[in-house]
């Protein structure tokens, strides 16, 4: 039993724009002042803002579509963690934007997605700083927090041997 083609469609789309988004900012940072630079921030805000868009759906989706069971099943302490570490990523594809969002608003920027701009909800104030910082925390929070993930399902697939992967493959 797999999870449903919505439910793997959705996390492999994600899974691609959460990556893309970090490492489109991680080789800004290392480019030269200049257009490209620019591109890059843009097309991570571009990222981060599909994200926000599209974990709704897939979080309502999967509030009606219980996950399908691993077998062998785990134990009660494994499943409550695995479930822990999956809404926090739900709570972090939320916050991650929001903070990024705010952030660029208060340091007086619109914000563009696909040539359109962003609708302005607050103006230039005093926490671009904090704001800024706060969601840099939460990303290298997220980097962290899909290393883990990523270690817990080749601790399933390699070690365990159980269908964990094989109910999420495309
Ligand atoms: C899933 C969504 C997102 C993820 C995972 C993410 C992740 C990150 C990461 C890892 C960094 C760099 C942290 C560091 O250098 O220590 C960063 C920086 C930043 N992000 Fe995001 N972000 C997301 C969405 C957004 C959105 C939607 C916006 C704006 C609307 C945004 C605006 C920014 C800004 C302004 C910076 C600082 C860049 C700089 O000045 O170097 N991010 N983000
Ligand atoms: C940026 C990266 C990723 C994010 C944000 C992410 C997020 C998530 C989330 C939220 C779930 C829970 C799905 C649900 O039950 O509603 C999940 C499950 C899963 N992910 Fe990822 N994922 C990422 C990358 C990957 C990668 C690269 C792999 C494989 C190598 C993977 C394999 C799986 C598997 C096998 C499950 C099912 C786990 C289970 O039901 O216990 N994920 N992921």
């Amino acid at each position: 039993m797999t999870y449903c083609r919505f439910s793997r469609l959705m996390h492999w789309a994600m899974a691609f724009l959460v990556f893309s988004a970090i490492m489109l900012v991680e080789l800004k940072s290392m480019l030269p002042r200049g257009e490209l630079k620019r591109d890059f921030m843009i097309w991570h805000i571009e990222a981060g803002m599909l994200v926000f868009i599209l974990v709704w759906p897939r979080l309502f989706w999967r509030i009606g579509n219980p996950s399908p069971p691993i077998l062998p099943p785990l134990k009660p302490f494994q499943r409550f963690s695995a479930t822990l570490a999956h809404q926090a990523f739900y709570l972090m594809m939320m916050a991650l934007p929001v903070f990024g969002f705010l952030a660029i608003q208060s340091k007086g920027r619109v914000g563009h997605f696909f040539g359109l701009q962003l609708p302005q909800l607050i103006g230039k104030n005093g926490h671009a700083h904090a704001l800024k910082h706060d969601h840099e925390l939460l990303g290298n929070i997220m980097i962290g927090m899909i290393a883990l993930h990523l270690l817990a399902v080749f601790h399933h697939h390699v070690f365990r041997r159980d269908n964990t992967l094989k109910r999420m493959s495309l």
